[in-house]
């Protein structure tokens, strides 16, 4: 069984797709770490994330730079952002995510694209979003719990630009596809949403 969870930043899709994958026994890819990879291999390289080949370089970074956790940040968010517009690194990226979605006895992933290109056979399709107030806020508690304080306004800006960004890119944009339930957790506590998703998948298995 594939399972496939797309959507925006902090929009609650990492948590929903983690307790997925919890409830069904599966192992979890969250796709947009590897963009974050790439994006944090730019930047420790001083290269420029805009320059597709400086960009497509980085996607041979080291394995063990996905333990970094740098990769977390806003910073590396908006790199991962701007490296993701590359066809190049797009291609780079997909043997990788599709060897994993494929594999035998199926896969949770998450990401932008993983209903549209990576799975479009997945067997349950979530698009989860949020209001950008509702996801600037998650973003920025989860700040303050690292101690970092931001302006709540910054964040707000800075997931805008990403949107604008990931949606209107030529390849691969962020869009729902047919087929995909949309799950908006604005008003819903984690634990609301992991059930509502969980409710979601079974109807979607539930009509195959
Ligand atoms: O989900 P995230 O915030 O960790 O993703 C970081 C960036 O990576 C995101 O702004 C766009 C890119 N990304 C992508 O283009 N395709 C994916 N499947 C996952 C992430």
């Amino acid at each position: 069984m594939i399972i496939a969870v797309d959507g925006p930043t902090a929009s609650g899709k990492g948590t929903i797709a983690r307790a997925l994958a919890a409830h069904y026994g599966l192992p979890h890819l969250d796709t947009g770490l590897l963009y974050r990879a790439v994006g944090r291999q730019v930047f420790l390289s001083e290269g420029n994330p805009d320059d597709a080949g400086a960009a497509l370089a980085a996607c041979a970074f080291p394995e063990s730079l996905l333990a970094d956790p740098e990769l977390r940040s806003e910073e590396t968010g908006g790199y991962a952002s701007r490296v993701s517009v590359h066809p190049a690194v797009r291609a780079a990226l997909l043997e990788r995510q599709q060897a994993f979605a494929n594999q035998p006895g199926g896969a949770v992933l998450d990401g932008r694209d993983i209903a549209t290109v990576i799975a479009p056979h997945a067997d349950a399709k979530l698009f989860v979003t949020a209001s950008v107030s509702a996801r600037a806020m998650r973003r920025w508690v989860e700040m303050k719990q690292l101690g970092k304080d931001v302006e709540r306004a910054e964040i707000e800006a800075d997931l805008e630009a990403r949107d604008e960004r990931d949606r209107n890119r030529a390849e691969a944009p962020l869009r729902q596809a047919a087929g995909t339930a949309l799950l908006d957790t604005s008003n819903l506590t984690k634990e609301m949403a992991v059930a509502t998703a969980i409710a979601l998948v079974e109807k979607q298995l539930g009509e195959k």
